[in-house]
């Protein structure tokens, strides 16, 4: 059971940025990594949709990887389908909405936040409740970005493009006086340098991977599901979208380089969760 590996997903390469952070704090940690990218957005579909796309990775993951905790890399998905999956599954779900929150509560000075994140995500209000749990001060402005969403996946990280597109979809914070903001989509760290840039040095950028990780670490810890078994560690990827393409910013943005990237086909997906 220690030795199975921590399942994590994502519409996209999103994920990619806390699955970053996964490995960064649990280096002994198998993982398996499942990127829907031939479905994605996630952000402008219903939450049932939502829902089922996520529950067929986890029965997928679990079938296939035997997966001892999954973590929702992905905001959008954390939205509709948390609850749900941590009802469903019988092992750890971990969501990344909650701990972006509190992560954005003990940053604030002046209790004024900002989101960016998916229309579904902003639609979900969870990130407003959550924060409001952690912080009862707190202020929220929340601002759907999906363009940013188009501009990680295309590997349009720092570009003249990228910046302009990014500024222009951050001119909503102009005179909210946020000291924070937080990168409620996992696809945005991938744009960090831009989004900084874009907001000003004075407002501190959020990225709810971090906290995740620590999450999840912390649950392995309690639930006594730490790797101690000291054998090499693997890192499994799958896309259901192109495995180039994928690989390519993969292998630019990870610190532990995929090795092998395996296609999905969508059907494989669909049809597994339907036996379970
Ligand atoms: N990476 C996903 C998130 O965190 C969303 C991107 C998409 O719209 O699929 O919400």
């Amino acid at each position: 059971m220690q030795t199975d590996p921590i399942g994590l997903m994502d519409s996209g390469v999103g994920g990619l940025t806390v699955l970053k952070e996964v490995q960064r704090l649990l280096p002994a940690e198998n993982t398996v990594f499942l990127g829907d990218q031939a479905r994605l957005p996630y952000g402008p579909r219903s939450v049932a949709e939502v829902t089922t796309f996520t529950r067929q990775i986890a029965t997928y993951l679990r079938q296939h990887a035997n997966i001892k905790l999954f973590v929702i890399a992905c905001n959008t998905a954390t939205a509709a389908a948390l609850t749900q999956m941590q009802a469903e599954l019988p092992v750890p779900v971990v969501g990344v909405i909650a701990p972006g929150a509190t992560a954005a509560a003990a940053t604030t000075a002046n209790h004024q936040i900002g989101v960016i994140a998916t229309a579904g995500t902003v639609k979900s209000g969870q990130y407003q409740r959550d924060i409001f749990a952690a912080d009862a001060q707190s202020q929220v402005v929340s601002v759907a970005c999906p363009q940013l969403v188009t501009l990680a996946e295309q590997n349009d990280l720092h570009s003249g493009h990228a910046q302009a597109v990014v500024t222009q979809n951050l001119a909503a914070f102009k005179g909210t006086g946020i000291d924070t903001l937080v990168m409620g989509c996992t696809h945005f760290p991938l744009l960090q340098d831009v989004i900084q840039t874009a907001i000003g040095p004075d407002v501190k950028l959020v990225n709810p991977g971090v906290a995740t990780a620590e999450k999840v670490a912390a649950i392995l810890k309690d639930q006594d599901l730490l790797n101690v078994s000291g054998q090499p560690v693997t890192a499994t990827y799958y896309t259901t979208g192109d495995v180039a393409e994928f690989n390519q910013l993969a292998s630019e943005w990870l610190d532990v380089k995929p090795k092998t990237v395996t296609h999905l086909a969508v059907s494989t997906l669909a049809a597994v969760a339907e036996v379970e």
